[in-house]
């Protein structure tokens, strides 16, 4: 896909109404109290060069899944708030974000705006053409940085831009030139290290990746259905009998393509799915009873080689359940050999970024990207409307 947007400097911002769209869709805990800001903060530079080029930021945003219905607990008030904490300003909170009363609350505010959460609206994830138009009346010019929300097609992310001159913030910016600089023309060797619990899930990014890689490291749950199509044993582990097939045709593709596909050759086993079973390290077959929670030592050792002289690492996904201490020391010693490699590595999908978060690795990384879906979308090759809407460069 063509991945070269115009940016923010394109943009005569000065006096003129920003629309905004961010990605702030954040954990929070049962009160409503945000848990990680990473997404809001990954945000700040693109207002504050808004601000400083004397445009005022419109800003709009999604929370969970309310279906088109306003749902209480997830107004963005506290978000808001928070904003104003970091930038230090004010942000005034609209409890609409189109139609009339949002146009009347821009027009009676002044400073930095957040608009209520766009999936109040039914028609905002059916992408309703007339309400990407409303959305747009609340702005002179629209810049796009919710990179994480780039792959759906909704009103808000995809409309906007079809009525008012549009860019890509610094935000989206950083992640597009991230995945183009591994995904156009990366630095060799390139390895792919993915893991996660279903192969059905990964399996369009591992066909496109196939393309492009050196070398595959396999982890995670469905690391089984590959010991599986090998002839392995896995007693009581994860394992997608109607994906064996297709695994055995990527084998031959890697085969073809000269790409090492590597899986591991010991585990870390638990007799039970907790976080307190009993466990133990088999090389080999996984006795019955038994199944494989995280990668073993041997694979940890040989991915980590496999990792040592690469010049360009795309990671998704974790290599076992690292939330529980027994099975942390694959995602671990993986994630440390990632950061230690002096080539160029993104980051991509929730558990890996959490991960890398969890183990300290963050400054080591060479792009921590923001979107889960989004970061796994474009690692499959797909176009993103949400970038493919925005004007080329
Ligand atoms: C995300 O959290 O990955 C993005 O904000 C998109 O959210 P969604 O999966 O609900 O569309």
């Amino acid at each position: 896909m063509k991945l070269d947007k115009r940016g923010l400097e394109a943009l005569e911002m000065t006096g003129k109404r920003v629309l905004m769209r961010v990605d702030f869709n954040v954990p929070r805990d049962e009160h409503g109290a945000i848990t990680d800001d990473t997404r809001i903060r990954a945000a700040l530079p693109t207002v504050q060069a808004v601000l400083a080029a004397g445009g005022r930021p419109i800003l709009m945003c999604h929370l969970g899944r309310p279906k088109g219905e306003v749902v209480e607990s997830l107004r963005v008030d506290a978000i808001a708030t928070h904003l104003g904490e970091l930038l230090g300003a004010p942000v005034t909170k609209l409890d609409h974000s189109a139609g009339a009363e949002a146009e009347a609350g821009v027009a009676a505010s002044d400073g930095v705006v957040l608009l209520e959460n766009v999936r109040f609206h039914a028609g905002e994830t059916q992408g309703d053409p007339e309400l990407g138009a409303a959305y747009a009346r609340l702005g002179d010019v629209f810049v796009n940085d919710a990179f994480g929300a780039c792959h759906r097609d909704h009103a808000s992310v995809t409309g906007p831009a079809r009525h008012l001159p549009a860019a890509a913030g610094l935000l989206l910016m950083a992640e597009i030139e991230a995945f183009r600089r591994v995904l156009d023309a990366p630095a060799r060797p390139f390895a792919a290290v993915l893991g996660g619990a279903k192969i059905s899930d990964k399996l369009p990014v591992i066909t496109n990746l196939l393309q492009k890689v050196d070398r595959i490291l396999i982890g995670g749950g469905m690391a089984y259905t590959f010991v599986v199509a090998r002839g392995g044993k896995v007693g009581n582990s994860l394992v997608q009998e109607d994906q064996l097939e297709m695994v055995r045709g990527l084998e031959a593709k890697a085969e073809a393509a000269g790409v090492e596909l590597l899986i591991p050759t010991d585990h870390v086993i638990g007799d039970g799915f907790s976080a307190d079973c009993n466990t133990r390290v088999v090389k080999g077959d996984i006795p019955d009873g038994w199944m494989g929670l995280d990668i073993g030592p041997e694979s940890q050792k040989a991915y980590s080689a496999a990792l040592a002289d690469c010049a360009t690492v795309v990671w998704n996904g974790p290599m076992g359940v690292f939330e529980w201490p027994a099975f942390q020391a694959g995602t671990e010693t993986v994630g440390r050999a990632i950061a230690a490699c002096s080539g160029y590595s993104v980051v991509g999908g929730g558990d890996s970024v959490a991960a890398a978060v969890q183990f300290g690795l963050v400054q080591d990384m060479g792009h921590i990207s923001t979107g889960g879906g989004a970061s796994l979308e474009l690692l499959e090759g797909k176009q993103l409307p949400g970038i493919a809407s925005l004007p080329d460069a």
